[in-house]
């Protein structure tokens, strides 16, 4: 939907861990990028008119039978190539360079020494840099032509370029923060080797995204389902801007939502922009529909069908709807290639208004379908939405149902709701709020035996869940202060009835997952 800048680098995944963190960098330079994954072809790779092209660094040896390779063709589009790791040892490899096991694996910080200055990608780089390497294999011996420009104590060939054939190529990890130059290698990369402009900024993306919605829509209608999270919020900011009146936003309260969420969205929204807002009280559907239901997919299951039914309904009193809009972002569209090579497994099924567009025979958009999470809350900024809301923790559309463990009732709702209120204001208080990805209280489905005054009790016991993760994907649980854990549960104790224990989980994702369910 969104247009990019003009100027695009391709990022070719040859199923690295950090891939969209080569993507920030070179965003974050004001360079749009796309990922794709090391099968594209040199043809499918220029369809992009790409400026320049960056190897990613991958998980396996390049003399692996079945190790991914670049498409050789890609080498006469004339294009500059960055290598990362993986990505300078394949190249290094195919054209008859001698490429081996390392006798140790290098892992870690490592000094790395300039040799020459020929090469633009060490332009401003300082003589000697630490930089964070981790590859088992080493370039031994460069393919005819290749040159290096800096070595390591332990790898000859730390930094590589090779004219003729336009390509640079590093051992380290420039994307990472822990190799000091890592901004400069990128801008080397991006602005004296592939003469890049820097088009790509957030003001523009807003104006160039309004127009094209307009564009798109015309006079029709277009519908979103509005959550209260950031994605959906900066959505209907976006188009609000676009379409302003022609913009209908439902807002279905489940019953499942945080402390006064419902009163906040619709504080933000209804009379707001132009929009035509609707609300729908459906708390006690959704509390009768998961009534009984202990299994956390088959919770899942009934609430996105009951989202989908509501949604359906209240949508179909809306003339002339034509458009349904969605706050897809980048990182849901990216087809990346998993470390062992294939799709990586289904762990829970996430909600979304899957199946929606084609029940309601509409089409989608998808404004945000280009931009990582941070994208997204600059754009958010730049649009006026409050501080709070553009850094607000991500939130499972099920909500609280996957954080009560066991049967989901109203009186557990209200329960969960005042401990996790509780929880966040105290870690916003110590100011450790944008520290943490994500934080929340879990209910389990156990009592525990506690003593009140004089008095035996028999309540429900309560864990604790902040961990610190970059996408979600992987995660570890937050080094959180002692004297801040218990004024939490000091709290949680004496102000939540029917709590009488606090624990706080200290697993990693994986092999725990964030959400308890
Ligand atoms: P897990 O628990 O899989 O969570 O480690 C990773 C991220 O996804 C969120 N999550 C969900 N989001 N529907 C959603 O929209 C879901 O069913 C769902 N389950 C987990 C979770 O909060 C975390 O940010």
């Amino acid at each position: 939907m969104a247009k990019a800048g003009s100027e695009t680098v391709v990022v070719v995944d040859f199923g690295s861990q950090l891939v969209q963190l080569i993507a920030r960098r070179v965003r974050s330079q004001n360079v749009f990028c796309r990922i794709v994954t090391s099968s594209a072809s040199a043809q499918e790779i220029a369809a992009h008119n790409p400026v320049g092209i960056i190897f990613s660094g991958g998980p396996r040896s390049c003399h692996e039978d079945d190790a991914p390779r670049p498409d050789e063709k890609i080498f006469e589009l004339g294009i500059p190539i960055l290598g990362i790791c993986y990505g300078s040892q394949v190249v290094c490899h195919m054209f008859g360079g001698r490429v081996e096991g390392a006798s140790s694996r290098q892992y870690g910080h490592t000094i790395v020494h300039v040799t020459d200055r020929g090469n633009p990608l060490v332009h401003s780089l300082p003589d000697s840099f630490r930089a964070w390497m981790s590859h088992g294999d080493t370039i031994y011996h460069l393919p005819e032509g290749m040159k290096q420009s800096a070595d390591t104590e332990t790898a000859p060939n730390a930094i590589v370029y090779w004219p003729e054939k336009r390509f640079y190529g590093v051992q380290f990890h420039p994307e990472v923060v822990h190799t000091d130059v890592g901004d400069s290698v990128f801008h080397n990369f991006l602005y004296e080797i592939c003469g890049c402009s820097g088009d790509w900024k957030m003001a523009d993306f807003i104006e160039t995204t309004v127009n094209k919605v307009r564009e798109v829509v015309g006079d029709s209608r277009v519908v979103l389902g509005l959550s209260g999270g950031v994605d959906s919020s900066v959505t209907a900011m976006l188009l609000a801007k676009a379409i302003g009146s022609q913009l209908s936003c439902i807002f279905v309260n489940n019953g499942l939502l945080r402390l006064k969420e419902e009163q906040e969205v619709q504080r933000n929204f209804s009379g707001k922009f132009g929009l035509d807002f609707h609300y729908v009280d459906a708390a006690d559907r959704f509390l009768h529909a998961l009534a009984g239901v202990t299994d956390p997919e088959v919770k899942r299951k009934r609430i996105g069908h009951l989202f989908i039914e509501i949604f359906d309904e209240e949508a179909s009193r809306i003339q002339n709807v034509k458009f349904l809009a969605q706050g897809t972002l980048y990182p849901d569209v990216i087809e990346s290639v998993a470390a062992h090579g294939g799709p990586t497994a289904k762990i829970k099924s996430h909600h979304n208004v899957g199946g929606l567009p084609e029940k309601m025979n509409l089409k989608l958009v998808e404004p945000l379908r280009e931009l990582f999470k941070d994208e997204v809350r600059e754009v958010g900024v730049k649009l006026g939405l409050p501080e709070h809301l553009v850094w607000r923790h991500p939130f499972p559309g099920p909500g609280l149902a996957v954080r009560i463990l066991g049967e989901v009732t109203k009186e557990r709702c209200d329960m969960l709701r005042k401990a996790d209120d509780i929880f966040i204001t105290e870690i916003k208080a110590a100011g450790l709020y944008r520290e943490i990805w994500q934080a929340f209280v879990v209910l389990l489905p156990v009592n525990a035996v506690g003593v009140m005054g004089d008095e035996r009790t028999y309540e429900n016991a309560v864990v604790l869940r902040a961990v610190e993760s970059r996408d979600g994907m992987t995660a570890d649980w937050f080094r959180m202060p002692q004297e801040v854990l218990n004024r939490i549960s000091n709290r949680i104790i004496n102000e939540v009835k029917g709590i009488n224990r606090v624990a706080y989980d200290i697993s990693s994702k994986p092999p725990a997952t964030i959400e308890w369910e």
